[in-house]
């Protein structure tokens, strides 16, 4: 028997902005990689606070073919990166974009988000093959522009805040940094959230620890360009054996959800943690159901965590793939399935959750 099927009445305006949307999002797109060249070639910063410029005065003070950076300025206007004045045909770049864009110290600072984005897109085919077959890809198998991309995005959002707000949000923590601790900064990455910490609690010893050997060597020299190399000590290591005991204060920045076994990290954690102890966990913001990350920031973390972060997991043992959005609910089970017995949200920011975990 042949089933006919009722013709599906297709709403002509609904496909058009259908379609205009994915336009914009094709242009937005290539823009990942127009950013990240403007970065690079310091187009932006040669922008910022010239007033009007004309391609070819970009050019000379960049020292780049004029050809290219008027394609560029173009792509830039039309995408409302940069103003463009038709009769002097000069661009300008705005005061506020020109802090996200050239401003590292700034919260809302831009380049390292596009640069993590465009490595996480080039290694996209391995992950089109991984789904075939369930298979992980590890963080040490990226390209270098995740790795630096990642220490790019992140680190503004700890200058901002972790000192000034995220650890005073913990039950006694900074006196105990302030009169002398002892912190593990697990899954440090190239130690941005270590550097930070050590150089405003000169009285505690940090160290930092990650998997990958790669991050740990580039973090041994941000410590020593900051000065804090003395304080600051870091060891390939995981988050299931990290070497030490009896740590004030455990940190995990942005790394919990991409780790295989992340409730066997957090039994670690609660081996090596003074019986006083503080475990502070920094997640990426998420509601607990999907409904609660249908936004904006949810679809970019989505985007992150298909990519990046669910791979990683299922690169390791266990494989639990808690996903960039797992959200308060999953982290609360990881934290007390491993013998915390408290946990509660300390603060937020619109890009992060703070936890504080005692045992
Ligand atoms: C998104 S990056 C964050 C890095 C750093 N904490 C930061 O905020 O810039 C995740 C980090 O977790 C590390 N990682 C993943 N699984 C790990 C594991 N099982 N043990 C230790 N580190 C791990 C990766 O190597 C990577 O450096």
């Amino acid at each position: 028997m042949t089933q006919t099927l009722e013709p599906v009445e297709i709403d002509g305006a609904k496909l058009e902005q259908f379609v205009f949307k994915a336009v914009d999002e094709v242009g937005a797109t290539l823009n990942t990689a127009l950013v990240v060249m403007g970065d690079r070639l310091g187009l932006y910063r040669a922008l910022a606070g010239a007033g009007p410029l004309t391609s070819q005065e970009l050019a000379d003070r960049t020292g780049t073919a004029e050809r290219y950076v008027r394609e560029w300025l173009n792509a830039q206007a039309a995408g409302g990166y940069v103003d463009y004045d038709a009769e002097s045909g000069r661009y300008t770049l705005p005061p506020e974009y020109a802090v996200a864009l050239t401003d590292p110290d700034s919260p809302v600072y831009l380049p390292g988000f596009f640069q993590i984005a465009l490595g996480t897109v080039h290694d996209s085919e391995r992950i089109v093959e991984a789904a075939r077959t369930g298979a992980g890809v590890g963080w040490h198998e990226h390209v270098h522009d995740v790795h630096d991309g990642c220490e790019r995005f992140f680190r503004p959002g700890y200058h901002a805040n972790l000192v000034s707000s995220w650890l005073p949000a913990l039950d006694g923590v900074v006196a105990k940094l302030d009169r002398g601790a002892r912190v593990a900064d697990v899954g440090c990455g190239h130690g941005a959230s270590t550097v930070l910490m050590a150089t405003a609690f000169t009285n505690s010893s940090f160290q930092g620890s990650d998997y990958h050997e790669g991050s740990i060597e580039v973090a041994r020299s941000r410590a020593e360009e900051a000065g804090v190399a003395g304080r600051a000590h870091f060891e390939v290591a995981s988050a299931q054996s990290f070497t030490g005991r009896g740590f004030d204060l455990v940190t995990m920045f942005d790394c919990l959800h991409d780790m295989g076994d992340p409730v066997g990290a957090a039994r670690h954690v609660r081996e090596a943690i003074a019986p006083d102890g503080t475990w502070m966990i920094v997640e990426p913001a998420a509601g607990d159901r999907v409904e609660d990350n249908i936004n904006p920031i949810g679809r970019a973390y989505y985007g992150f965590s298909t990519l990046l972060c669910t791979p990683a997991s299922l690169s390791q043992e266990v494989g639990l793939a808690l996903g960039a959005q797992a959200g308060e609910a999953r982290i609360r089970d990881v934290v007390t399935a491993a013998g915390f017995t408290r946990f509660r949200r300390a603060t937020a920011t619109p890009f992060n959750l703070v936890y504080e975990a005692r045992p």
